[in-house]
């Protein structure tokens, strides 16, 4: 698994059933844990979302739980790293080479053009998908938002 850096400065871990209400819980927590800790949230929760949603599709095991951490390490800018943990251990996420009217199959490509590393690391039992994305804090957004021009 790629470096864990030790000691985040902010950390969240949570149990969720592996389910599509499951994994719409999953994203609301991590945008809230995100927007209290002071980020942007829209692309973390996008990654969440999609690891989520693999855990609860994709990971049919007896304990249909998925463990999410998120983990904030203070570098500058702030480096995030999502976790996401389900019970199979065989099925691995395999991206996709989806066709232009697929309608599933680019929730990998997705995170692997979002986040700066992504990857699968072993866990017994099952595995960990996990991502990193810099974080940008919500105060740098409001400075800088503007309303769309007209033309
Ligand atoms: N957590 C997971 N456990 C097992 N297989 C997975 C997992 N995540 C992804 N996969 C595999 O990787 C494939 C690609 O995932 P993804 O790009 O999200 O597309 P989709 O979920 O729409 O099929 C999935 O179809 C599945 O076979
Ligand atoms: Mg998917």
């Amino acid at each position: 698994m790629a470096e864990q850096c030790p000691d985040p400065k902010h950390e969240f871990k949570e149990l969720f059933s592996s389910t599509s209400r499951g994994a719409h819980l999953a994203r609301v927590s991590a945008t809230q844990r995100l927007a209290e800790w002071g980020y942007v949230t829209d692309i973390a929760a996008l990654i969440v979302s999609e690891l989520a949603a693999n855990a609860a599709t994709h990971c049919l095991a007896a304990h249909r739980d998925f463990l999410l951490r998120l983990a904030v390490h203070a570098h500058s800018p702030a480096l995030l790293r999502i976790e996401v943990s389900d019970a199979c251990g065989e099925a691995r996420p395999k991206p996709r080479h989806p066709t232009g009217d697929a309608e599933s199959g680019r929730g990998l490509l997705l995170v692997g053009a979002m986040a700066i590393a992504w990857g699968v690391g072993e866990r017994t039992p099952g595995k960990t998908v996990w991502a990193q994305v810099l974080l940008e804090p919500a105060a740098d957004l409001d400075q800088g938002r503007r309303e769309p021009g007209l033309t």
